[in-house]
């Protein structure tokens, strides 16, 4: 991992025409945080420049057989410093040679030197893919332990239509990340118990008419997702939100703050970490009616809102908090981002914020995320990230936190 917690991925690159698209996977994923050095057969040069990788990586590009020697043995420093092997694009040729240890270059004896968790993403025309000789390479590798990401089908360069197209590079950047998820987080949670909050809760002021905040729900959900990869047990408590539960968790739909507090607090009776991701609203209609009003006869009514303010989640459970249990917030914020999330981390009694800049639209309803970690050790900026690897790193540091106070 790198000093920032991203992970370390080498990106093999081999020749045929997808190779370009090698250039697309490199960003997305430096966009999700991984530091990414380059290797690629003599024949990817064919097809994109080691000085593009170079430029993009700030680091040597490891070609051909010898390639940019300033590493003693290249490719032992390589699969040494790897997280993650992931070999995008991968010839049927060089799907060949990582089936059955051929070593003949500094890409493919780096990937028979790696001990890390290995991903392969095959390209080339629908039959080279379909050949019975590169399907058995193929599950040979898959029977190792190789994670084989299956080719797209489409509109292949050689102008033939069938299966054999690298996916999109967000797609394949994703898959290899989930796979050094897996791999790595094992099941460090297994046993433990962790409660959600998610979604807007929603506060009623007529039978059509309600009060709430803005909310996809996609980084509360992206949390459960995570604890559940890695073991944990999770309550979800949420709000309406328009996304299909993770599989496996125990969720339990609210409305208003009110129900949101009441799940919360049962479920954190026995919960060893809550993450408080939902977005509550602060006030509720102080005297909600159970019909519609009508212009009119209930102008009145509708034109002053008397609203109460509700009870806030995070802090009770905060404070009903007992030694060896986790408390995770969010502090959503358009200005002193770190400084407000510091002061709610006191105030709310929680172990860690996450603070986010939601100024001009960041973050609500998209599927990355920038924040800062905010703890009593001090404000831990982190690169933009999934809401999924942002999920994750936040259940290292509780995971961390569980350990340090189970000891
Ligand atoms: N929160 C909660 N219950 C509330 C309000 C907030 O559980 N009634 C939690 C949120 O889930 C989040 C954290 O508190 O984890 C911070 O929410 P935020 O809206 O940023 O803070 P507020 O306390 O509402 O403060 P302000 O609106 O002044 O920024």
């Amino acid at each position: 991992m790198t000093p920032s917690g991203g992970p370390q991925v080498a990106l093999a690159v081999t020749g045929c025409i997808a190779a370009y698209k090698a250039v697309e996977v490199l960003r997305a994923l430096q966009r999700r945080g991984a530091e990414v050095r380059v290797a690629m057969t003599r024949s990817a040069t064919e097809f994109v420049g080691p000085a593009t990788f170079r430029a993009l990586t700030g680091a040597p590009v490891m070609v051909g057989e010898f390639g940019d020697p300033l590493e003693p043995i290249p490719h032992i420093a390589l699969a040494e410093w790897a997280d993650l092997l992931l070999v995008a694009p991968c010839t049927a040729n060089v799907a060949a040679k990582l089936a059955h240890g051929i070593a003949d270059d500094l890409l493919t004896s780096a990937a028979l030197a790696c001990t890390c968790p290995v991903m392969v993403a095959p390209a080339m025309n629908v039959h080279m893919y379909e050949a019975a000789a590169t399907q058995a390479n193929l599950a040979l590798l898959r029977q190792r332990g190789v994670a084989v990401l299956e080719a797209d089908s489409g509109y292949l360069a050689c102008g033939e239509v069938g299966a054999g197209r690298l996916p999109e590079p967000e797609a394949v950047a994703e898959a290899a990340l989930a796979l050094l998820r897996e791999r790595t987080h094992a099941r460090d949670l297994a046993g433990r118990s962790v409660l959600v909050t998610a979604g807007p809760t929603v506060e009623p002021i007529d039978a059509v008419r309600f009060v709430s905040n803005r909310s996809s729900g996609k980084m509360g959900y992206a949390v459960a997702e995570a604890a559940l990869a890695r073991g944990a047990e999770v309550t979800l408590v949420s709000g309406p939100v328009a996304l299909e539960p993770p599989r496996g968790a125990r969720v339990v739909p609210v409305a208003t703050a009110v129900e949101m507090l009441a799940a919360a607090e049962a479920a954190f009776a026995t919960a060893d970490v809550a993450v408080c991701a939902a977005a509550v609203a602060d006030l509720r209609p102080a005297r909600p009616v159970a019909r519609k009003l009508k212009k009119g006869a209930d102008d009145a009514a509708l034109a002053t809102l008397e609203l109460v303010e509700n009870p806030d989640v995070l802090a009770t459970l905060g404070r009903a908090k007992a030694p060896g249990q986790v408390v995770v917030g969010f502090a959503a914020e358009t200005d002193d981002v770190v400084a407000n999330a510091e002061r709610k981390l006191a105030a709310k009694g929680a172990d860690l914020m996450v603070a986010n800049d939601v100024s001009e639209g960041r973050a609500f309803g998209r599927d990355e995320n920038e924040a800062t970690l905010v703890s009593a050790t001090g404000a831990e900026p982190l690169p933009s990230m999934a809401k999924r690897a942002l999920a994750d790193a936040i259940l290292d540091r509780a995971a961390a936190a569980l350990g340090a106070s189970s000891c």
